[in-house]
């Protein structure tokens, strides 16, 4: 089975009203889990990518993991670029095999933004790869970027449908008031931004900062036209608390595989418990998959 853009596979959650879950994969352990449990629940499926992950990888494995876990997967997968930070970064991705990037110009100003994300859009789509951009930033800590609460930008819709009339990407990624990482206090969702731009754009929209928003906020925001949700975080959660728990009662536990197992099994039920939440179980599509 080959990875396919996320195009077709969004284009019908936006029209079906569910979510396509972005879940990130950072070792062996996590891409097995996810493209498991995906493929048991018969879900689309996005694997998220960071820079920090190839760098803690290497390009090799990402590749050859990802390319292992799909042998016995008859879900769409796509392969995915997470907050890809520049030109070059996306087209080492395009190069290597991913399905899909994410340019992230949000450091950028609105009109530095637009341009870097069109360059990015023709490049990819001139090898049928999908494109996300993101527009105002997202708060919280994810790997190794920062946003500080004083520096988010959260852009009105105006502003969010221009963008996208500049840029046409597949997926959009607008800053509505979640942050990456686990919340001190509940997020302030902005529902009526999501539901203007989504009624404006074609494409589907993007939440990211996933994690520990609670269930009927995901709902809600489903309704309101998100079609693709990011988590990772709430999975590093439960595979390190199910790892530390095990290790903290066991002293002489010394075989790794003992635990990282025990941490594999703790993500299994994350993605599961996300799927059934996105409402994508069953959402897998025959005439989405290339043999
Ligand atoms: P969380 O880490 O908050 O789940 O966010 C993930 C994300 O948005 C990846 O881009």
């Amino acid at each position: 089975m080959t990875l396919l853009p996320m195009t077709e596979m969004l284009l019908k959650a936006k029209k079906e009203k569910y979510a396509v879950p972005q879940f990130n994969i950072i070792n062996m352990e996590f891409t097995q889990a996810i493209v498991e449990v995906s493929t048991e629940e018969n879900s689309p499926v996005i694997l998220g990518v960071g820079e920090p992950t190839i760098k803690y990888m290497g390009m090799e494995y990402v590749m050859a993991i990802v390319e292992a876990s799909m042998k016995n997967s008859s879900v769409p997968i796509a392969l995915h670029l997470d907050h890809g930070s520049s030109f070059e970064v996306v087209m080492m991705c395009i190069r290597a095999g991913f399905s899909s990037v994410m340019i992230d110009g949000s450091k950028y100003s609105f009109e530095e933004n637009i341009a870097l994300t069109r360059k990015v859009v023709e490049a990819a789509h001139s090898v049928e790869v999908s494109v996300e951009a993101e527009l105002g930033t997202i708060g919280g800590t994810e790997d190794n970027l920062h946003v500080d609460e004083n520096d988010v930008i959260l852009p009105n819709s105006e502003e969010a449908i221009e963008f996208w009339n500049h840029t046409k990407v597949d997926a959009l990624a607008v800053a509505v008031g979640t942050a990456h990482g686990m919340y001190k206090i509940e997020p302030n969702i902005r529902f009526d931004v999501i539901s203007e731009v989504s009624k404006s754009i074609p494409v589907p929209l993007v939440l990211h900062g996933g994690s520990g928003v609670p269930d009927q906020d995901i709902k809600r925001a489903i309704g309101c036209g998100i079609s693709k949700i990011n988590v990772n975080t709430e999975n590093q959660v439960a595979f390190s608390d199910a790892v530390r728990k095990i290790i903290n009662s066991h002293d002489n536990i010394q075989d790794s595989r003992l635990f990282l197992r025990v941490g594999r099994d703790a993500v299994k039920e994350m993605v599961r418990s996300k799927i059934r939440l996105f409402n994508s179980i069953n959402k897998n599509d025959a005439s989405f998959i290339k043999n």
